[in-house]
């Protein structure tokens, strides 16, 4: 089984949230499953050559990429995903990839992904190497099925070959202006009224993938269910429905190796699950760190996050004059939207020995919370898969969560199951997104802390679960095999 995986971010090189940790971590497990898969991102300014043994590919050279009738050059620098025998394989073009971000909103964002999609063919090509699978990533991946079987159909070596599209989050599209049809030089038809690659007026990369791949899915089951809804699809809920059928949800696994209390590398003290001490020491370490008096019995509760609509944060601006009573502190790192980043500063401001942020991306800081936090809130409006709450459980780090998409699948309340005579709880969630119900599931968790022989058992509860890739990259495979015989 030959499978090219093709990502627009990929850790460690280039990171903006959980797709580059799935994207990390995914293929090595597939490798390990016996596929031989090569993994394929643009290389951006932190993809730095001598940082990560890469090294310019001169067997392929350089290749004149067109888009819009305009060529354009790609190089390719090759290397192996870290402790693995993953080949890497990164476009070049600083151009298109040296920008100040990965995404931005520049005038040509369109042409940068379809360069980045055609150089990827094309590397392919050069390689001779015969994939029987593609495996696509959200909108910036989505038009190499339409590409291989259309702009490059002339070349056998893609007769075969079928496409998996991930959906990691239906509310980025790639959304364009008609002109980005010129510049990925597909036909008019596909983008007149109703065509595969137009929506609402508009070139919709997401759109063609969902409609030209032989299998589609997402990253959690009930996301996958939820996807099909007015109020979750984005507008793709009338497309996917056509493509129900084949659509799947295979919850994330995580890193092990990168994410886990007891040999994390960024965390000064390690714990396990028969010994929590170094946990408490965490704790103390990182409220030093962000300028909090530490207090044995007043729980922290940490927030890691992209400040962005999807992610809760309105409710969570509604319900902090009330939590900001309860006796709990609070550490906040993440980046985004302005209203977001100044509410906090105000906080921070205002309550300095209660609420304190860092606004940045700071991944040192995202493991210390993980480790040093005694609870982690995620609120979000909807959440395909998630991550955080999974590394949350494996560090005995008591996750509150809204109960919706990835976070409904991996978050079962304590309070709930409890009261059906389980006692197999592993954090607290609610339904209604609403400020009130948010603030009444941190409440409840702020006192469950206080009763040491529940709160223990609910860490416990967490920690023991295996949320490694073994069991999903097993039903990747799976879905690998599903596309290759719908293609043939
Ligand atoms: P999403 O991909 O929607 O942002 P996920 O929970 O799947 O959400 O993944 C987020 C990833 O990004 C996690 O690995 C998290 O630790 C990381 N992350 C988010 N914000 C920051 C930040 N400000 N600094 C460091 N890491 C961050
Ligand atoms: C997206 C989703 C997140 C998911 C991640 C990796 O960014 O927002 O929920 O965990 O992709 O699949």
């Amino acid at each position: 089984m030959k499978t090219a995986f093709i990502s627009s971010e990929v850790v460690p090189y280039a990171k903006t949230g959980g797709l580059a940790d799935v994207s990390g971590s995914l293929p090595i497990a597939l490798s390990e499953l016996g596929v031989d898969v090569k993994v394929f991102m643009p290389k951006y300014y932190s993809v730095d050559e001598f940082k990560y043994n890469l090294y310019y590919d001169d067997y392929i050279g350089e290749m004149k990429i067109r888009t819009g009738g305009h060529p354009h050059s790609a190089w390719v620098y090759k290397g192996h995903l870290p402790n693995s025998n993953v080949e890497l394989y990164t476009i070049h073009n600083p151009h298109f990839f040296h920008r100040h971000k990965i995404y931005t909103n520049d005038w040509d964002e369109d042409e940068r992904f379809i360069f980045f999609q055609k150089a990827v063919i094309e590397t392919i090509q050069r390689l001779n190497w015969t994939p029987d699978l593609f495996h696509i990533n959200d909108w910036q991946t989505s038009l190499i099925p339409l590409f291989i079987k259309d702009n490059y159909s002339w070349d056998k070596l893609f007769n075969r070959a079928s496409t998996l599209l991930t959906i990691h989050n239906v509310g980025y599209q790639g959304v364009f202006g008609m002109d980005a049809a010129i510049k990925a030089e597909i036909s008019k038809e596909l983008i007149s009224l109703g065509g595969p690659a137009e929506q609402n007026g508009a070139v919709n990369f997401l759109k063609t993938g969902i409609l030209y791949s032989e299998i589609i899915n997402t990253v959690s089951e009930t996301y996958a269910k939820e996807l099909l809804s007015p109020e979750y699809g984005a507008g793709m809920e009338g497309i996917l429905a056509l493509r129900k059928d084949d659509l799947y949800g295979i919850v994330n696994g995580v890193d092990y190796t990168v994410w886990n209390p007891e040999t994390d590398k960024h965390i000064p003290y390690h714990y396990s699950i028969d010994d929590l001490s170094g946990k408490e020491k965490n704790k103390k370490f990182l409220m030093e760190h962000m300028q909090l008096n530490y207090e044995e019995d007043v729980p922290l509760i940490g927030i890691v996050s992209r400040l962005v609509r999807q992610k809760g944060f309105d409710i969570f601006a509604e319900a902090l004059p009330h939590l900001i009573n309860s006796n709990c502190k609070w550490v906040v790192l993440g980046s985004g939207e302005n209203v977001y980043e100044e509410l906090f500063e105000q906080y921070a401001r205002t309550f300095p020995d209660k609420f304190s942020v860092y606004l940045g991306y700071n991944n040192e800081l995202a493991h210390l919370i993980e480790a040093g936090a005694d609870i982690f809130l995620m609120p979000s409006r909807y959440e395909p898969c998630g991550l955080n709450q999974i590394y949350s459980l494996k560090y005995g780090t008591v996750p509150v969560v809204r109960k919706t998409g990835g976070l409904a699948d991996t978050v079962h309340d304590w309070n709930e199951l409890n009261s059906l005579g389980m006692d197999i709880g592993n954090g607290f969630s609610f339904s209604e997104y609403s400020a009130w119900a948010l603030a009444h599931s941190v409440n409840r968790a702020i006192n469950d802390y206080h009763n040491k022989p529940i709160w223990k058992k609910i860490q416990r509860n967490g920690m023991i679960k295996d949320y490694s890739w073994k069991t999903s990259a097993i039903k990747y495979l799976e879905l690998y095999n599903k596309s290759i015989t719908k293609r043939n």
